[in-house]
Protein backbone atom coordinates (compact mmCIF):
# COMPACT_ATOMS: atom_id res chain seq x y z
CA UNK A 1 0.00 0.00 0.00
CA UNK A 2 1.10 3.72 -1.09
CA UNK A 3 2.32 5.43 2.04
CA UNK A 4 0.39 8.49 0.80
CA UNK A 5 -2.82 6.57 0.98
CA UNK A 6 -6.27 8.59 0.47
CA UNK A 7 -9.03 8.37 3.40
CA UNK A 8 -12.50 6.63 3.43
CA UNK A 9 -14.14 8.79 1.16
CA UNK A 10 -11.21 9.03 -1.46
CA UNK A 11 -9.55 12.49 -0.51
CA UNK A 12 -5.55 12.32 -0.61
CA UNK A 13 -3.46 12.98 2.25
CA UNK A 14 -3.40 16.65 2.48
CA UNK A 15 -0.03 18.67 3.82
CA UNK A 16 0.38 21.91 5.37
CA UNK A 17 3.11 23.66 3.83
CA UNK A 18 6.16 24.48 4.86
CA UNK A 19 6.87 28.08 5.24
CA UNK A 20 9.87 29.74 7.15
CA UNK A 21 8.31 33.04 8.74
CA UNK A 22 4.41 32.73 8.27
CA UNK A 23 4.23 28.82 8.64
CA UNK A 24 6.04 28.87 11.84
CA UNK A 25 4.87 27.36 15.31
CA UNK A 26 1.94 29.75 16.04
CA UNK A 27 0.57 29.36 12.71
CA UNK A 28 0.81 25.58 13.32
CA UNK A 29 -0.71 25.47 16.17
CA UNK A 30 -3.54 27.67 15.00
CA UNK A 31 -4.26 25.11 12.70
CA UNK A 32 -3.51 21.81 14.61
CA UNK A 33 -6.33 23.55 16.81
CA UNK A 34 -9.11 23.85 14.15
CA UNK A 35 -7.76 20.68 12.06
CA UNK A 36 -8.14 19.34 9.02
CA UNK A 37 -4.49 18.62 7.37
CA UNK A 38 -3.14 14.91 7.65
CA UNK A 39 0.59 16.38 8.40
CA UNK A 40 2.74 19.16 8.84
CA UNK A 41 6.51 20.12 8.56
CA UNK A 42 8.80 22.83 9.77
CA UNK A 43 9.72 25.32 8.14
CA UNK A 44 14.05 24.49 7.19
CA UNK A 45 16.33 24.27 9.98
CA UNK A 46 19.54 25.35 8.52
CA UNK A 47 22.61 22.90 8.96
CA UNK A 48 25.32 24.90 8.19
CA UNK A 49 29.42 24.40 7.57
CA UNK A 50 30.54 23.49 11.19
CA UNK A 51 26.90 22.91 12.95
CA UNK A 52 26.87 21.53 16.05
CA UNK A 53 23.43 19.25 15.16
CA UNK A 54 23.27 18.10 18.83
CA UNK A 55 22.43 21.98 19.65
CA UNK A 56 20.73 22.67 16.39
CA UNK A 57 18.18 20.07 16.91
CA UNK A 58 17.15 21.30 19.96
CA UNK A 59 14.58 23.66 18.37
CA UNK A 60 12.38 20.75 16.96
CA UNK A 61 9.76 19.30 18.82
CA UNK A 62 8.10 16.50 17.54
CA UNK A 63 4.72 17.00 20.23
CA UNK A 64 4.08 20.56 19.38
CA UNK A 65 0.91 19.96 17.53
CA UNK A 66 -0.47 16.33 18.52
CA UNK A 67 -2.17 14.50 16.86
CA UNK A 68 -0.54 15.66 13.41
CA UNK A 69 3.03 14.03 12.44
CA UNK A 70 5.39 17.23 12.28
CA UNK A 71 7.95 15.89 10.14
CA UNK A 72 11.48 17.87 10.48
CA UNK A 73 12.80 19.92 7.23
CA UNK A 74 16.76 20.01 7.28
CA UNK A 75 18.88 22.32 4.34
CA UNK A 76 22.52 21.91 4.13
CA UNK A 77 25.05 21.08 1.87
CA UNK A 78 27.37 19.23 3.58
CA UNK A 79 25.98 15.62 3.39
CA UNK A 80 27.79 14.07 6.51
CA UNK A 81 26.42 17.28 8.65
CA UNK A 82 22.87 16.69 7.27
CA UNK A 83 23.16 12.70 7.86
CA UNK A 84 24.51 13.63 11.55
CA UNK A 85 21.28 16.31 12.13
CA UNK A 86 18.78 13.91 10.57
CA UNK A 87 19.95 11.53 13.54
CA UNK A 88 19.64 14.12 16.33
CA UNK A 89 16.20 14.96 14.98
CA UNK A 90 14.90 10.95 15.24
CA UNK A 91 16.37 10.84 18.75
CA UNK A 92 14.18 13.99 19.18
CA UNK A 93 10.76 11.76 17.91
CA UNK A 94 10.76 12.88 14.35
CA UNK A 95 8.72 10.92 12.47
CA UNK A 96 9.82 11.56 9.08
CA UNK A 97 12.78 13.86 7.61
CA UNK A 98 12.23 16.29 4.67
CA UNK A 99 15.68 17.47 2.61
CA UNK A 100 14.61 21.39 1.55
CA UNK A 101 15.94 21.78 -2.32
CA UNK A 102 13.58 24.24 -3.30
CA UNK A 103 15.01 27.45 -1.02
CA UNK A 104 15.42 30.83 -3.16
CA UNK A 105 17.15 32.58 -0.31
CA UNK A 106 20.68 33.81 -1.91
CA UNK A 107 21.90 33.96 1.76
CA UNK A 108 21.51 30.09 1.61
CA UNK A 109 21.86 29.34 -2.16
CA UNK A 110 25.24 31.13 -1.80
CA UNK A 111 26.55 28.21 0.23
CA UNK A 112 25.37 25.46 -1.95
CA UNK A 113 22.00 24.12 -0.21
CA UNK A 114 18.36 24.87 -1.09
CA UNK A 115 17.59 25.25 -4.73
CA UNK A 116 21.44 26.00 -5.18
CA UNK A 117 21.64 21.83 -5.24
CA UNK A 118 19.62 21.84 -8.70
CA UNK A 119 22.62 22.83 -9.88
CA UNK A 120 24.33 19.50 -8.91
CA UNK A 121 22.36 16.83 -9.59
CA UNK A 122 25.13 14.70 -7.88
CA UNK A 123 25.16 16.06 -5.04
CA UNK A 124 21.96 16.45 -4.23
CA UNK A 125 21.80 12.57 -4.62
CA UNK A 126 24.52 11.92 -2.16
CA UNK A 127 23.16 14.38 0.32
CA UNK A 128 19.57 12.27 0.11
CA UNK A 129 21.53 8.78 0.27
CA UNK A 130 23.13 10.53 2.99
CA UNK A 131 20.49 11.28 4.86
CA UNK A 132 18.35 7.94 3.62
CA UNK A 133 21.31 5.72 5.32
CA UNK A 134 21.60 7.40 8.30
CA UNK A 135 17.74 7.25 9.77
CA UNK A 136 15.10 4.58 9.94
CA UNK A 137 12.20 7.28 9.98
CA UNK A 138 10.95 8.13 6.05
CA UNK A 139 13.48 10.14 4.67
CA UNK A 140 11.79 12.73 1.80
CA UNK A 141 12.90 15.81 -0.24
CA UNK A 142 11.18 18.71 -1.15
CA UNK A 143 12.17 20.32 -4.73
CA UNK A 144 11.54 22.49 -7.22
CA UNK A 145 11.68 22.11 -11.13
CA UNK A 146 14.80 23.60 -11.46
CA UNK A 147 17.76 26.59 -10.83
CA UNK A 148 17.43 29.03 -13.73
CA UNK A 149 15.81 26.55 -15.88
CA UNK A 150 14.45 23.15 -15.95
CA UNK A 151 17.24 21.19 -18.16
CA UNK A 152 18.16 19.17 -15.16
CA UNK A 153 14.98 18.24 -14.45
CA UNK A 154 14.96 14.53 -15.14
CA UNK A 155 18.64 14.27 -13.64
CA UNK A 156 17.09 15.84 -10.28
CA UNK A 157 14.15 13.70 -10.60
CA UNK A 158 16.11 10.66 -10.72
CA UNK A 159 18.86 11.84 -8.09
CA UNK A 160 16.52 12.29 -5.90
CA UNK A 161 14.19 8.94 -5.99
CA UNK A 162 17.19 6.79 -6.90
CA UNK A 163 18.68 8.13 -3.09
CA UNK A 164 15.27 5.92 -1.52
CA UNK A 165 13.61 8.60 -0.28
CA UNK A 166 10.06 7.56 0.38
CA UNK A 167 8.04 10.16 -1.35
CA UNK A 168 9.05 13.23 -3.43
CA UNK A 169 7.32 17.14 -3.01
CA UNK A 170 7.16 19.28 -6.12
CA UNK A 171 7.19 22.83 -6.33
CA UNK A 172 6.76 23.39 -9.85
CA UNK A 173 8.49 26.88 -10.36
CA UNK A 174 12.16 27.19 -10.87
CA UNK A 175 14.77 29.13 -8.33
CA UNK A 176 14.62 32.07 -10.88
CA UNK A 177 10.89 32.10 -10.34
CA UNK A 178 10.49 33.19 -6.75
CA UNK A 179 7.07 32.62 -6.15
CA UNK A 180 5.52 34.68 -8.83
CA UNK A 181 4.53 33.41 -11.74
CA UNK A 182 1.86 30.76 -12.20
CA UNK A 183 3.14 27.53 -10.79
CA UNK A 184 3.76 24.95 -13.86
CA UNK A 185 1.28 21.97 -13.57
CA UNK A 186 3.04 20.10 -15.74
CA UNK A 187 5.52 19.45 -14.55
CA UNK A 188 4.29 17.67 -11.69
CA UNK A 189 1.92 15.63 -14.54
CA UNK A 190 5.52 14.55 -16.24
CA UNK A 191 7.11 14.35 -12.98
CA UNK A 192 4.17 11.56 -11.68
CA UNK A 193 4.96 9.49 -15.10
CA UNK A 194 8.70 9.27 -14.30
CA UNK A 195 8.93 8.46 -11.25
CA UNK A 196 7.67 5.10 -9.14
CA UNK A 197 7.28 6.61 -5.74
CA UNK A 198 4.50 8.87 -4.28
CA UNK A 199 4.17 12.14 -5.61
CA UNK A 200 2.97 15.32 -3.66
CA UNK A 201 1.71 18.06 -5.94
CA UNK A 202 2.25 21.48 -4.39
CA UNK A 203 1.79 25.45 -5.78
CA UNK A 204 -1.33 27.09 -6.07
CA UNK A 205 -3.43 25.51 -4.78
CA UNK A 206 -6.34 28.51 -3.50
CA UNK A 207 -9.71 26.48 -3.17
CA UNK A 208 -11.15 23.13 -3.58
CA UNK A 209 -11.50 23.60 -7.68
CA UNK A 210 -7.57 23.93 -7.79
CA UNK A 211 -7.57 20.84 -5.67
CA UNK A 212 -9.53 18.80 -8.12
CA UNK A 213 -8.08 20.32 -10.88
CA UNK A 214 -4.52 19.45 -9.55
CA UNK A 215 -4.92 15.77 -9.02
CA UNK A 216 -7.07 15.53 -11.89
CA UNK A 217 -4.19 17.43 -13.81
CA UNK A 218 -1.20 15.76 -12.50
CA UNK A 219 -2.17 12.36 -11.03
CA UNK A 220 -0.07 13.22 -8.31
CA UNK A 221 -1.05 11.57 -4.84
CA UNK A 222 -1.15 13.63 -2.53
CA UNK A 223 -1.56 17.39 -1.95
CA UNK A 224 0.80 19.85 -0.15
CA UNK A 225 -1.00 23.69 0.64
CA UNK A 226 1.05 26.76 1.99
CA UNK A 227 -0.32 30.66 1.10
CA UNK A 228 -3.50 29.23 0.21
CA UNK A 229 -3.85 28.11 4.13
CA UNK A 230 -2.41 31.16 5.60
CA UNK A 231 -5.38 32.74 3.28
CA UNK A 232 -7.86 30.36 4.25
CA UNK A 233 -7.09 28.08 7.07
CA UNK A 234 -10.24 25.96 6.50
CA UNK A 235 -8.92 25.09 2.73
CA UNK A 236 -8.38 21.11 4.42
CA UNK A 237 -11.60 21.10 5.82
CA UNK A 238 -13.12 22.00 2.22
CA UNK A 239 -11.41 19.91 0.41
CA UNK A 240 -12.25 16.59 2.98
CA UNK A 241 -15.64 17.91 2.84
CA UNK A 242 -16.00 17.74 -0.93
CA UNK A 243 -15.06 14.15 -1.07
CA UNK A 244 -17.04 13.31 1.44
CA UNK A 245 -19.97 14.81 -0.70
CA UNK A 246 -20.94 17.49 2.25
CA UNK A 247 -20.56 21.09 2.17
CA UNK A 248 -18.15 22.82 5.12
CA UNK A 249 -18.93 26.07 6.43
CA UNK A 250 -16.82 28.70 7.54
CA UNK A 251 -17.85 29.82 11.09
CA UNK A 252 -16.65 33.17 12.87
CA UNK A 253 -16.00 30.78 15.60
CA UNK A 254 -13.74 28.93 13.56
CA UNK A 255 -11.98 31.95 12.97
CA UNK A 256 -11.97 32.93 16.58
CA UNK A 257 -10.02 29.29 17.66
CA UNK A 258 -7.94 30.15 15.39
CA UNK A 259 -6.75 33.51 15.75
CA UNK A 260 -7.04 32.83 19.92
CA UNK A 261 -4.46 29.98 19.64
CA UNK A 262 -2.18 31.92 17.30
CA UNK A 263 -2.57 34.88 19.97
CA UNK A 264 -1.55 32.49 22.79
CA UNK A 265 1.76 31.16 21.13
CA UNK A 266 2.96 34.82 19.91
CA UNK A 267 6.23 35.76 21.90
CA UNK A 268 8.14 38.76 21.94
CA UNK A 269 6.90 42.76 22.20
CA UNK A 270 3.37 43.93 21.21
CA UNK A 271 4.15 45.60 17.84
CA UNK A 272 5.43 42.36 16.57
CA UNK A 273 2.73 40.61 17.93
CA UNK A 274 0.23 43.06 15.78
CA UNK A 275 2.48 42.40 13.10
CA UNK A 276 1.62 38.80 13.05
CA UNK A 277 -1.54 39.65 12.72
CA UNK A 278 -1.60 41.58 9.96
CA UNK A 279 0.33 38.83 8.19
CA UNK A 280 -1.97 36.43 8.37
CA UNK A 281 -4.78 38.91 7.90
CA UNK A 282 -3.03 40.02 4.52
CA UNK A 283 -3.36 37.05 3.33
CA UNK A 284 -6.64 36.25 4.57
CA UNK A 285 -7.75 39.65 3.09
CA UNK A 286 -6.29 39.12 -0.68
CA UNK A 287 -7.83 41.05 -3.26
CA UNK A 288 -10.40 42.48 -0.86
CA UNK A 289 -10.98 46.54 -1.39
CA UNK A 290 -10.99 47.43 2.14
CA UNK A 291 -7.36 45.46 3.35
CA UNK A 292 -5.49 48.22 3.42
CA UNK A 293 -7.87 50.08 6.14
CA UNK A 294 -6.74 46.81 8.71
CA UNK A 295 -3.41 46.91 7.05
CA UNK A 296 -2.44 50.38 7.73
CA UNK A 297 -4.29 50.43 11.17
CA UNK A 298 -2.13 51.55 14.28
CA UNK A 299 -1.89 49.99 18.01
CA UNK A 300 0.30 49.72 20.62
CA UNK A 301 -1.65 46.92 22.27
CA UNK A 302 -2.50 43.85 20.43
CA UNK A 303 -5.62 43.50 22.23
CA UNK A 304 -6.94 47.00 21.20
CA UNK A 305 -6.10 45.79 17.66
CA UNK A 306 -8.41 42.91 17.91
CA UNK A 307 -10.88 44.82 19.62
CA UNK A 308 -11.24 46.61 16.62
CA UNK A 309 -9.64 44.98 13.53
CA UNK A 310 -11.60 41.67 13.99
CA UNK A 311 -14.99 42.48 14.34
CA UNK A 312 -14.29 44.66 10.96
CA UNK A 313 -12.29 41.23 9.47
CA UNK A 314 -15.93 39.64 9.83
CA UNK A 315 -17.98 41.95 8.73
CA UNK A 316 -15.82 41.78 5.43
CA UNK A 317 -15.89 37.70 5.40
CA UNK A 318 -19.86 38.41 6.15
CA UNK A 319 -19.46 36.34 9.18
CA UNK A 320 -22.19 37.47 11.82
C1 LIG B 1 6.86 32.78 3.25
C2 LIG B 1 7.21 31.43 2.68
C3 LIG B 1 8.14 30.63 3.32
C4 LIG B 1 8.48 29.37 2.81
N1 LIG B 1 9.36 28.58 3.50
C5 LIG B 1 9.61 27.32 3.04
C6 LIG B 1 10.43 26.43 3.80
O1 LIG B 1 10.90 26.73 4.89
N2 LIG B 1 10.65 25.19 3.26
C7 LIG B 1 10.12 24.80 2.06
O2 LIG B 1 10.34 23.68 1.63
N3 LIG B 1 9.33 25.62 1.36
C8 LIG B 1 9.05 26.85 1.82
N4 LIG B 1 8.20 27.65 1.12
C9 LIG B 1 7.56 27.15 -0.11
C10 LIG B 1 6.19 26.54 0.22
O3 LIG B 1 6.32 25.40 1.06
C11 LIG B 1 5.46 26.12 -1.08
O4 LIG B 1 6.26 25.18 -1.76
C12 LIG B 1 5.20 27.30 -1.99
O5 LIG B 1 4.73 28.43 -1.28
C13 LIG B 1 4.16 26.94 -3.07
O6 LIG B 1 2.98 26.46 -2.48
P1 LIG B 1 1.68 27.38 -2.24
O7 LIG B 1 1.31 28.00 -3.57
O8 LIG B 1 0.63 26.44 -1.75
O9 LIG B 1 2.06 28.43 -1.25
C14 LIG B 1 7.88 28.92 1.60
C15 LIG B 1 6.93 29.71 0.97
C16 LIG B 1 6.59 30.95 1.48
C17 LIG B 1 5.56 31.79 0.76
Amino acid sequence: MSCLPRNSQGCPTLFLAPMEGVGDKPFRKAMAAIGGFDQASTEFLRVPINAHCASLAKVYDSKEIPPFPLAAQIMGSDPILMADMARELKKRGAPRIDINCGCPSNTVTGKGAGSSLLKTPDALHEIARAVVNAVKVPVTLKKRIGYSDTTLFKENLHAAVSSGIKFLTLHPRTKEDGYGPPARWEFIAEAKANIDIPLVGNGDILSVNDATRMLEYTKCDALMIGRGAVGNPFIFHQIKAHFSNQSYSITKEGWQLFFDTFESELIGPERSKINKFKQILSYALRGHERKSDVMTYQATQLSSFKEVILPLFYQLKSLS
